[in-house]
């Protein structure tokens, strides 16, 4: 099937010329006669790949030197559980719970201290975060925890709380590289590539290299950041191939423009799609406008006895997985980096249409 539009939450749209330049390269990477696949990790071609990664998301974040950038396995499940081993060093840390994402993250990391729940959301169904001022804050807490836009619900943070001074760890699997950021502003972010960044199997961790060398005697050598960081992420074999993928959506990014040009498409889109749901009686989105995801967007017909048609009908069409997180229901639209603006075009359109029929 070609001409389709990819509404996954992830693993995810990929930009075509990426596909494509990988398809270019699969069987012979830049006169090298082997696949990134089959090069040792510590060749020269692979750590060149790698170095350039690495330099051309310090690029397009602005990360600073102060900060060390990790390619691990594991994905952000994973680091739910070693960033407290990473971080707490007998102390505790605050977490904010604003959806599924996030609450999984404290079920995550309560085998390894003591963590201290300062916020949720839970009783209004994660329909926004909570506002800052009720935040019961610890000023003596390793971390707080966020996630800064919660993939399953739709709800995106677009300011920080002032923690004065303690280190903001922030999951930020589904919206990286989608807006601007102030990587200052951060202790820890991470986030799973399989998004906006390339296949599963490569978690992002940049780090503040203050919060290093506090890590418990307990963390895996794997998952020991410091340990990771002297190493250029090779205290294993990093996941390769995910690295040099991300490396090319990366490259395509600075050819966009960087993050600041994606952003405004992806206020376009985001804007598209909203819009569309607004005007109408016949689909609802249920998050507080000041929250609403530019990334991921739920949506619920009014009468969900539509559903499976809404859903045939999309496929009909090309327009695919636009099935709702089976924890929340409806539909939900994922409209990464990847998603060019046809593609929610294309969407509204066929909600436009779907509600005039039925
Ligand atoms: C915000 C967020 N955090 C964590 C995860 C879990 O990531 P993984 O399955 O790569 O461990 C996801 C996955 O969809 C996510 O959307």
């Amino acid at each position: 099937m070609t001409g389709i539009f990819n509404f996954s939450a992830g693993p995810a749209v990929l930009p075509k010329p990426v596909l494509a330049r990988a398809q270019a390269e699969m069987l012979d990477w830049h006169g090298s006669g082997m696949s990134v696949m089959e090069m040792s990790h510590r060749g020269k071609e692979f750590t060149g790949i790698l170095a350039k990664t690495e330099a051309d998301l310090r690029r397009l974040l602005a990360i600073g030197d102060q900060y060390k950038v990790l390619f691990l396995q594991g994905g952000a499940i994973a680091e739910n559980a070693m960033i407290p081993l990473n971080l707490l060093a007998g102390r505790s840390a605050d977490y904010a719970i604003t959806g599924g994402w996030s609450k999984r993250s404290v079920e995550d990391a309560k085998a390894y201290g003591k963590i201290n729940v300062v916020a949720s959301s839970e009783s209004d169904q994660y329909q926004q975060v909570p506002d800052f001022a009720s935040w019961q804050l610890n000023k003596d807490a390793a971390y707080l925890h966020i996630c800064t836009n919660e993939t399953m619900s739709g709800v995106e943070f677009l300011d920080l709380p002032n923690t004065h001074g303690v280190p903001i760890v922030a999951d930020m699997s589904s919206h990286i590289l989608s807006r601007q950021i102030d990587v200052s502003q951060y202790g820890v972010i991470y986030g799973g590539a399989q998004k906006n960044i390339g296949p599963a199997g490569l978690c992002l961790v940049i780090v503040h290299e203050d919060l290093l060398g506090k890590a418990s005697s307990m963390t895996p050598a794997v998952f020991n950041w410091q340990l990771q960081a002297e190493n250029q992420s090779m205290i294993n074999t990093p996941p390769s191939y995910g690295i040099y993928i991300a490396g090319l959506v990366f490259e395509w990014l600075l050819e966009q423009g960087g993050v600041a040009a994606i952003e405004k498409v992806n206020v376009a889109k985001a804007k598209l799609l909203y819009d569309c749901i607004d005007a109408s009686d016949f689909y609802v989105n249920r998050v507080a406008l000041a929250n609403r995801s530019r990334m991921n967007i739920p949506f619920y017909l009014q009468d969900e006895g539509l559903n499976a048609a809404f859903l045939q009908g999309a496929e009909a069409r090309g327009l695919l997985q636009l099935k709702g997180h089976r924890a929340v229901g409806g539909m939900r639209a994922s409209i990464y980096n990847a998603m060019p603006i046809e593609g929610v075009q294309a969407l509204v359109a066929y909600m436009q249409d779907f509600e005039r029929s039925h």
